[in-house]
């Protein structure tokens, strides 16, 4: 196949990107996204802020454009992501107690509830976990206790029983602290019939990342009994270093069977998060780069 989403489909992945709305009517964007992707995810447009401005005054203008968007071009929907200690509206500061529990789960509702059907996978909890495998110290977690993050899949599962939940998180590219305190959780989940189905491995890298445990971390996850996705993945630095990265990631994948897609975080280095870092598969001017020939060769078997 010679597109990245054609290339994936062959073995029933996808390959997705994120998305920023307001770049949807560049034609060059419109084209890359539409020629190589079979999977989106919004980069901002369906967060707490840009969902929930005011309390109870939902808005999903950008996320219904890509939503649209995907529909019109066949692709499937990341959902990305319902609770997150970062870009909270300013009015979630404020909130203590029960006050917080219900506006997290009102916020769950409203936004699963309106995707509800349309949606593969939602990121219902993002990065609550810090680098010694310890939960982050997040207003969430101050507030609520422990029990915040399946309290927010029971919600997720109630407002979108079709949808795959996962948790998702930066900084798991290995065997260490952090993914034994997410395996740990996810395990816990399990046995106690906590509704998750998969786990998102951001894969945001370097060029001189260690991937020696990477598929091994995969496939522990995957042992348990959950999908593993790779969520945003983006790799600095250029040329063959970085291609050989995302060449290592994608044979991780590849080589896990319940490893069901990968989104890189992003189409064109022009508009990287990263702005100051070359760190995806489109060049600025929408040139394939070497990791692109790197990643579609590994998809297709090479
Ligand atoms: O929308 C406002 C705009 O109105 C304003 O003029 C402009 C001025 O700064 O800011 C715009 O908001 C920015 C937003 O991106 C949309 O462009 C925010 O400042 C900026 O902080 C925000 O950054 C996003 C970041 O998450 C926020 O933490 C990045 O685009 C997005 O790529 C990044 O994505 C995260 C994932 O969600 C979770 N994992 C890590 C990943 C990278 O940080």
């Amino acid at each position: 196949a010679d597109t990245l989403g054609a290339a994936a489909e062959q073995s029933g992945r996808y390959y997705g990107a994120a998305v920023a709305q307001q770049f949807l009517g560049e034609a060059d964007y419109a084209a890359t996204l539409n020629r190589e992707f079979n999977s989106v995810v919004a980069e901002n447009a369906m967060k707490w802020d840009a969902t929930e401005p005011s309390r109870g005054q939902f808005t999903f203008q950008g996320g219904d454009q890509i939503v649209d968007h995907a529909r019109s071009q066949g692709m499937e929907v990341r959902g990305h992501t319902l609770v997150w200690h970062a870009q909270q509206p300013s009015w979630v500061a404020g909130l203590g107690g029960d006050d917080l529990r219900q506006a997290m789960l009102d916020h769950i509702r409203g936004v699963a509830g309106h995707y509800a059907g349309q949606i593969s996978s939602w990121d219902v909890v993002n990065e609550a976990f810090e680098w010694d495998g310890s939960r982050r110290q997040s207003n969430l977690q101050q507030q609520l206790g422990d029990g915040w993050i399946e309290e927010a899949f029971r919600a997720a599962e109630a407002a979108d029983p079709q949808a795959k939940l996962c948790y998702n998180d930066f900084g798991t590219d290995a065997v260490n602290a952090k993914s034994d305190g997410i395996y740990a959780m996810v395990q816990d989940f399990l046995n106690r019939g906590v509704p998750i189905d998969c786990v998102g491995f951001q894969t945001h890298l370097s060029s001189n990342a260690d991937l020696s445990s990477y598929q091994a971390n995969l496939q522990r996850f995957a042992d348990l009994g959950v999908d593993v996705e790779i969520t945003e993945l983006d790799v600095g630095g250029s040329g063959s270093a970085q291609a050989n990265v995302y060449r290592g990631v994608t044979q991780a994948c590849v080589a896990v069977s319940r490893c069901t897609g990968i989104t890189v975080w992003g189409i064109t280095d022009r508009y990287s998060w990263r702005s100051d870092e070359t760190p995806l598969l489109f060049d600025g001017n929408y040139q394939k780069k070497e990791a692109y020939q790197a990643v579609l060769d590994v998809l297709n078997g090479a």
